[in-house]
């Protein structure tokens, strides 16, 4: 396993809408390897392919005892809605109220291709929302929650 690069906002990958990954082989589980070492090395709960300048669909999230490799990963559904703070390793010394779904059942693949769904509350929710909007070139802080709340640190 190897630390990689993170990208950082301003880099045009961040913006990119990103291809579904096709193959599955042992370049995608370095990969992956890789990605989840550089999340946990920054202190972050989630990190996106474009994250690492791979433009493609997939995504670690880990909070607490759940850790997701989350391949073409897609929210097939969603309830409830939570108002929190969001921060992105791409983007340092920013933050911002985000709403999201308190619930989502995400499908995705994983490394070896196997087809998977999962449901997923708090936290969870937030973080893959907000890295399966990274897919998208999505940043967080384009969602900013204004409503009945003051803007959070910026
Ligand atoms: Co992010």
């Amino acid at each position: 396993m190897a630390l990689r690069d993170i990208v950082k906002d301003g880099d045009p990958i961040l913006r990119k809408k990103c291809r579904e990954v096709d193959k599955f082989d042992g370049k995608l589980a370095k990969l992956l390897d890789d990605m989840h070492e550089t999340m946990k090395h920054a202190d972050g709960v989630g990190l996106a392919g474009p994250q690492v300048g791979i433009a493609r669909r997939l995504a670690v999230v880990e909070v607490g005892e759940t850790y997701l490799e989350m391949v073409n990963p897609k929210i097939v559904a969603c309830s409830g809605s939570q108002i929190g703070q969001e921060a992105c390793l791409s983007v340092p010394g920013k933050s911002c109220m985000v709403e999201r779904p308190m619930n989502v059942t995400v499908r995705y693949k994983d490394r070896r291709g196997m087809e998977k769904q999962g449901e997923y509350s708090g936290l969870t929710a937030r973080a893959c929302c907000h890295e399966i909007d990274h897919l998208d070139g999505v940043l967080f802080y384009d969602n900013e929650y204004k409503g009945g709340y003051r803007k959070v640190n910026n």
